[in-house]
């Protein structure tokens, strides 16, 4: 295998979440949330971190570039000491391989990823080209991309509807262009895993030169297959899998790298394999994607769902008291999962919660922010006899994981019941610093508070969704609202590389607190100002374009 840091026995983890999981409809990041997220990937052990595709737009270029500079060189934290490998994804023409280099040509370690269509349908109704111009066009993209750059990936997109004989010629052809990494996607999810594996095992066996490259795989979920595709692709010969925090992604998403790391490490017996994932990183990375995309991770959901630990059943529960391992396969602490339990109350400090923060993996929290999370938490101790570890992980999520405050919520009053019309009055304070109040009704208490808002703020939208969860048990759990939205007229655009369309940008927020109307109205908010933000952030980002074009 061609990169030196590669052991037989190490799968490396290339995390698209910035990328493949940002095309998930509505998981549109802001560059903040972006860079933060770069930075949990690089602690949680992530090898290669596909930051984004540089060419989709001006802001999309700026996230690439700024994470490549930030956190490209970082190795705390690091099982390898080795900072991640900063990629960039381009289509196979030299437009978008040069911007994909010139966003990370800044990381010590980079990446460029160009990929081309390989299959029948893709070729004839998408690219409109035949087999040999496909050949020539990877032939071109890989040499330009490996002129600027030694460390060069090129997928066959749709490989897994492609003719596996076709994919040997095409694969050997971008070798001897010079990739260094072939990664053979499954991008509709139509693959079966004893057929995926078969695919990546033939393209491995008959592929010329295919012992100086590493093989990866990227599947996703459409049949619900994509971790078994992507475990069956390793035990093929697979070393480098294209995974995404919770799963998220294009459809039904990616191959969620939660599960097949904890997949790897907890059937050492059967894999024979590691990764350079520090495993207890894992609930921290999910709850901070889950926070900053809106993508809330269903209770079941492996590894990181509420359920994933929770024993229910009687029969179940009297096993786990006797011995753990009756029901339990992994410990929760393994995945950074602390059990809830009573932490501190209203006459607790701020050293104990400092401390307990950091024993939940929030050290490196600014002294504004922990005293901003401190009078949060006072407030609720206040009113809530019991605060746990969960409401201390909605209070963070709450206070800090929230685009910067252009509007800022000051207060809220409604007035409901089945006799009366519910009316809201609100009071803002502006970008101005001026405070602005105003009143509405609404068919309940929560859309009375969002006409409050809209008459005040006057950004016109459409609310997409809106899921309230309890993060504990009780009458006094505290409420996390989560909710979507979508301008009405969108100004700047992204581009889908697989489509190749603008995709329709919405806004995700979310809100917490003991009232389900005021964590409804902090939702609105977040929504709100990441909206305002996204705007000033690409008015910003052209006239650096310009400025860029005229120096
Ligand atoms: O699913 C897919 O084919 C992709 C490629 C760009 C690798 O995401
Ligand atoms: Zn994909």
């Amino acid at each position: 295998m061609a990169n030196d840091q590669i052991t037989q026995n190490t799968v490396l983890i290339f995390d698209t979440t910035l990328r493949d999981g940002e095309q998930s409809p509505g998981a549109t990041l802001n560059v903040d949330e972006k860079i933060e997220i770069a930075r949990q990937l690089s602690r949680l052990g992530v090898d290669i971190c596909e930051a984004g595709f540089p060419i989709a737009s001006p802001g999309d270029f700026e996230a690439v570039r700024r994470i490549a500079e930030e956190v490209g060189p970082l190795t705390e934290g690091r099982k390898n000491g080795q900072p991640m490998i900063i990629c960039g994804l381009a289509r196979a023409n030299k437009e978008d391989i040069r911007r994909a280099y010139d966003a990370v040509k800044a990381a010590p370690r980079h990446r460029i990823h160009t990929f081309l269509a390989t299959s029948d349908i893709h070729l004839k109704h998408k690219l409109r080209i035949d087999r040999e111009e496909c050949i020539e066009q990877v032939i071109t993209a890989v040499s330009y991309a490996r002129s600027l750059c030694d460390d060069v990936e090129f997928s066959p997109e749709d490989a897994g509807r492609s003719d596996p004989e076709f994919l040997v010629q095409v694969l050997g052809e971008a070798i001897k262009a010079g990739a260094t990494t072939l990664n053979i996607p499954d991008t509709v999810g139509y693959t079966t895993p004893d057929e995926f594996g078969w695919l990546i095992r033939y393209l491995i066996e008959n592929t010329p030169g295919a012992d100086t490259v590493t093989w990866s795989v990227h599947c996703h979920n459409d049949l619900g297959l994509a971790t078994a595709n992507t475990l069956a692709g390793v035990q093929a010969g697979a070393r480098q899998v294209e995974v995404t925090i919770n799963g998220i992604g294009e459809r039904a998403g990616n191959t969620a790298l939660e599960e097949v790391v904890m997949a790897i490490h907890t059937r050492p017996n059967f894999f024979h394999l590691t990764t350079n994932i520090d495993t207890t990183q894992i609930t921290r990375t999910s709850r901070m994607v889950s926070a900053y995309t809106g993508m809330v991770v269903q209770p079941n959901k492996a590894i990181v769902g509420a359920n994933a630990f929770a024993h229910e059943a009687g029969i179940h529960q009297d096993g786990m008291l006797k011995h753990h391992q009756t029901y339990e396969i992994m410990r929760p602490e393994t995945v950074g999962l602390h059990a809830s339990k009573l932490v501190l109350g209203k006459h607790s400090g701020r050293h104990a919660f400092r401390v307990r923060l950091q024993e939940l993996g929030y050290d490196n929290l600014s002294k504004e922010e922990l005293d901003v999370a401190f009078q949060r938490f006072k407030r609720l101790a206040d009113k809530k006899k019991v605060v746990t570890d969960a409401d201390l992980e909605a209070i963070i999520a709450d206070e800090i994981y929230q685009p910067p405050e252009i509007w800022k919520l000051n207060h809220i009053q409604v007035s409901c019941g089945d006799h009366s019309i519910p009316t809201a009055t609100v009071s803002l304070t502006g970008p101005d610093g001026q405070v602005y109040q105003d009143a509405a009704l609404g068919t309940g208490p929560v859309d009375a508070v969002y006409q409050a808002i809209n008459r005040i703020v006057g950004v016109p939208n459409t609310l997409l969704e809106f899921t309230i969860n309890a993060v504990t048990e009780g009458l006094d759990a505290v409420a996390e609202t989560t909710i979507r939205i979508q301008p009405h007229e969108e100004g700047g655009y992204k581009l889908n590389p697989q489509t190749n369309q603008p995709s329709a940008r919405t806004f995700s927020g979310h809100g917490a607190s003991t009232d389900i109307v005021v964590a409804s109205a902090r939702a609105y908010m977040s929504a709100l100002n990441k909206l305002l933000a996204a705007r000033s952030e690409e008015v910003a980002v052209s006239e650096l374009a310009v400025a860029h074009t005229e120096g």
